[in-house]
């Protein structure tokens, strides 16, 4: 079994990526890249995936791939120590699930949580179509097929990675262990694992347009932050605040450290202190606001300028899309390989 640290992570390319991407996986995945303590990174873009709920929007996958990629490069993921990949150009995933399949029963498959929401989410609880039902088995082999064993994930995706525990459990009883079992890695504190949307609700999601995207322009950011859903109480600046369920403060606790009041606001030392002063009463939220302004500028302005620089090469992009999945499909045409020995289906090989 392979003994080297192997990370695998993917999106799906849906649409460009947003703030609530940002904390909660690409930007600890730049620092685990450039940790230096993992022998190899694979993100893959997962396209395939996003197919089995736009089968019949093929387009809008097709067009997000580079943005996708756009946000990944423009946050720092660096082609040199990252391998990203798109994923239905490894057909040996295709051949590794079906395999997969036979190692999973139906009622397994309809008791995981995250599609049962997503199934209700898409009005296919009448009519599943089956290759929706069964992208979790697909998802396995995403992260068996590289022998990855860290999974930098939301907790939504905890389900996925242990269906993919258990697959790797009987194909190892079943026929040879030649597949390890991959551990989920959960982004460090719970605000960044669930940013809430810019209407305080919800968890920041495309589909429902609270979103603020790592390449919009500053006066949209602006405007944003400065519309954001804080305490329906806090009506008269007097009037005591709750900072709990109030998204500007949720944003300042993902973002915010004490060197921003220095810089934005020296009237406070940190964030207790400005918390303390609006629970008390006489703290107005446009200020606050102006001040998380400050601090989420400040954050994007270095990944959109690197971004527009990137779209100007958009070639250079592609062709590192194209290396990436070169050698992705490298890895996955040895490991396929294993795959079939294992299962005694060789049946050329010398
Ligand atoms: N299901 C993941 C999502 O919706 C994307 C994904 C596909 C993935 N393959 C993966 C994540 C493998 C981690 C590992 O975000």
């Amino acid at each position: 079994m392979e003994s080297k640290k192997i990370i695998l992570t993917g999106d799906r390319p849906t649409g460009k990526l947003h703030l609530g991407h940002y904390v909660g996986s690409l930007k600890r995945r730049v620092e685990l890249q450039n940790s230096g303590e993992f022998d190899k990174i694979f993100i893959e873009i997962a396209d395939a995936q996003a197919l089995t709920d736009n089968f019949n929007n093929v387009d809008k996958v097709r067009n997000n791939i580079v943005e996708v990629a756009l946000d990944y490069l423009a946050c720092g993921i660096d082609p040199n120590k990252s391998t990203i990949f798109i994923q239905s150009q490894i057909p040996e995933l295709c051949e590794l699930t079906f395999y997969y399949l036979n190692l999973v029963t139906l009622s397994r498959l309809q008791r995981n949580p995250t599609i049962k929401d997503e199934l209700k989410l898409r009005n296919f609880e009448g009519s599943i179509p089956t290759g929706f039902l069964t992208y979790p088995i697909s998802q396995a082999a995403d992260i068996t097929l590289f022998d990855a064993e860290v999974i930098p994930v939301g907790d939504d995706q905890l389900p996925m990675i242990e269906q993919t525990r258990e697959i790797v459990r009987s194909f190892n009883n079943l026929y040879k262990p030649i597949f390890r079992e991959p551990k989920e890695m959960l982004p460090d504190n719970n605000t960044c694992m669930r940013l809430p949307g810019i209407d305080g609700k919800n968890k920041m999601s495309k589909s429902l347009g609270n979103c603020i995207y790592l390449s919009d322009e500053p006066e949209v950011i602006e405007k944003k932050i400065m519309s954001m859903y804080t305490d329906p109480n806090h009506l008269k600046v007097e009037d005591p605040g709750n900072v709990k369920d109030n998204a500007v403060f949720i944003y300042l606790d993902a973002f915010c450290k004490d060197e921003h009041f220095e810089k934005y606001l020296p009237e406070y030392k940190n964030l207790d202190e400005l918390k303390a002063h609006y629970e008390r009463g006489g703290l107005g939220d446009v200020k606050i606001k102006r001040f998380l302004n400050n601090i989420i500028q400040e954050e994007l302005k270095p990944i959109r300028e690197r971004r527009k620089e990137l779209e100007a090469n958009i070639d250079e992009v592609y062709k590192i899309l194209e290396d990436g999945t070169n050698k992705a499909r490298e890895y996955a045409s040895k490991k396929i390989i294993e795959v079939r020995d294992a299962i005694g289906i060789n049946y050329f090989n010398k």
